[in-house]
């Protein structure tokens, strides 16, 4: 985005013309931001080394880029990083990549940063802003190396569908942030969203599978509680990995 456009508000702050909340479908609900004691020092004590506050977005000129000690680097994003189980183990194995984790649930940015203290990864920044917002206002067309779905809320119920991130929109706008040859890295442990997310990326010009069907796991994706939970409740993993087409 050149620093010359007006980026558009941001969730939760646009108001119509006569005042009211402007009403948006999201891919979350605004969950219970409590944090517990530990969580609550682990924000204050990590915040301005690992979070980009978000007002830092309303500044036409903000790049997300500059928000790392080395801009210059590949970009990873994350979409919905939890309680960071991934992002700080992947994170401190790549050092020469950015990672930015998106994640709306403040104690979960909190737990991210306590296992940033462990793995000490510098290479990360949390953004706390609507992850959809983010990909179309803050990253630019060809600015991403991977992107990393893992456990996207699976919004069973049918008259939640339209609350899925992965849907045809999503995908191309996903799509075009990757860099040719970039890859998208997604896992699911609900068969029909498995099934969806299939189906639309399979449908996306500007993406192709990078196996003849499901990917195998990731070796390198840590087990996390959604995926112990749903392995638990009998639900089947999908890993998933698309290319972006040259
Ligand atoms: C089911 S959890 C999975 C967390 C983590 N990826 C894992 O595997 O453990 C999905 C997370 O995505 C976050 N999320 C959903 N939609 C989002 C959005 N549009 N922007 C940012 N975070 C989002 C939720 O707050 C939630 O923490």
């Amino acid at each position: 985005m050149s620093s010359n456009q007006v980026r558009p508000a941001r969730p939760h702050t646009g108001v119509t013309e006569d005042g009211r909340r402007l009403a948006q479908v999201l891919t979350y609900t605004r969950r219970g931001s409590r944090m517990t004691a530990r969580q609550s020092a682990a924000w204050e004590r990590c915040r301005e080394r690992w979070w980009i506050p978000d007002e830092a977005v309303d500044d036409p000129a903000f790049d997300v880029r500059s928000a790392f000690a080395d801009p210059g680097a590949p970009l990873v994003v994350e979409i919905g990083s939890g309680v960071g189980e991934a992002t700080a183990a992947l994170a401190a194995a790549r050092p020469s990549y950015n990672v930015l984790a998106v994640e709306v649930w403040q104690p979960g940015v909190a737990e991210t940063f306590l296992r940033l203290e462990e793995t000490g990864a510098e290479n990360v920044r949390l953004l706390s802003i609507d992850a959809v917002w983010s990909t179309e206002h803050l990253l630019g067309e060809r600015q991403v190396s991977e992107l990393w779905t893992f456990f996207p809320d699976p919004w069973p119920k049918k008259r939640h569908h339209r609350r899925r991130l992965v849907n045809t929109s999503f995908a191309r706008l996903a799509a075009t942030r990757l860099v040719p040859g970039g890859v998208w890295r997604l896992a699911t442990d609900w068969a029909e969203y498995a099934e969806q997310i299939t189906s639309v990326l399979d449908a996306e010009p500007l993406l192709d599978s990078a196996y003849d069907g499901p990917a195998p796991r990731w070796a390198a994706r840590p087990l996390t509680r959604f995926e112990r939970r749903g392995i638990r409740a009998g639900r089947e993993i999908t890993d998933l990995t698309y290319r972006r087409t040259p």
